[in-house]
């Protein structure tokens, strides 16, 4: 089974990347979001920008996706969402359409990034995604990870462990149905 994991942070110390690196999953981590291009339905033609067709072949071909993303301002990084609007289209054969994902999110603040995993389960959920119920809300997140990018915290392991079985039930029950 092929996991993708795909941050929302392009920051090269993200405790959001350190976070999909805890989870107790074998996970192929998606370092393409920084090259995807503004989305421009003028541009969402065959062949589609090369970053684009390839972020396109990676989420296609994955099982599943596990999201962890930043709070900005109450909500979704402008560039993860931007990847996911070029994802969500066309919008009947999306490669999101009917794909188990799961979100979880840290943050600097108290919260960790509540806002932006909800609204980014709804982005996913309008894609037509299946979204997995859970979430890991790692607040403080410069407190929670020790220098080697350890998750420090025992409840959030847990919760992150839970979020993940979750999400590797749904991709293979998908894999039983399909069979
Ligand atoms: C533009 C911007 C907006 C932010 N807005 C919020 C916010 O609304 N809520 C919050 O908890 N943290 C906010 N933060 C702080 C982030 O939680 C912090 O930068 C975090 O480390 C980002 O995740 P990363 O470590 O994966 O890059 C904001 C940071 C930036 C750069």
């Amino acid at each position: 089974m092929k996991i993708l994991g795909i941050s929302g942070s392009l920051r090269r110390d993200s405790y959001n990347t350190a976070l999909l690196h805890n989870a107790p999953l074998e996970l192929e981590l998606w370092d393409g979001l920084k090259a995807v291009p503004p989305y421009d339905e003028d541009d969402d033609v065959e062949p589609a920008p090369p970053a684009v067709a390839q972020m396109r072949v990676a989420v296609a071909g994955a099982d599943a996706i596990l999201f962890s993303t930043p709070e900005y301002n109450a909500s979704v990084p402008g560039q993860l969402k931007n990847a996911i609007d070029w994802l969500s289209r066309p919008q009947a054969t999306s490669v999101l359409r009917n794909k188990p994902v799961a979100v979880v999110g840290a943050s600097i603040g108290a919260f960790g990034a509540v806002w932006a995993q909800a609204e980014l389960r709804k982005v996913l959920a309008t894609a037509g995604a299946r979204v997995i119920e859970g979430d890991v809300a790692v607040g403080h997140a410069h407190e929670r990870f020790d220098a080697n990018g350890v998750l420090i915290d025992d409840d959030l392991r847990e919760q992150l462990q839970e979020v993940a079985e979750a999400l590797v039930n749904e991709a293979a029950l998908r894999e039983a149905v399909a069979a």
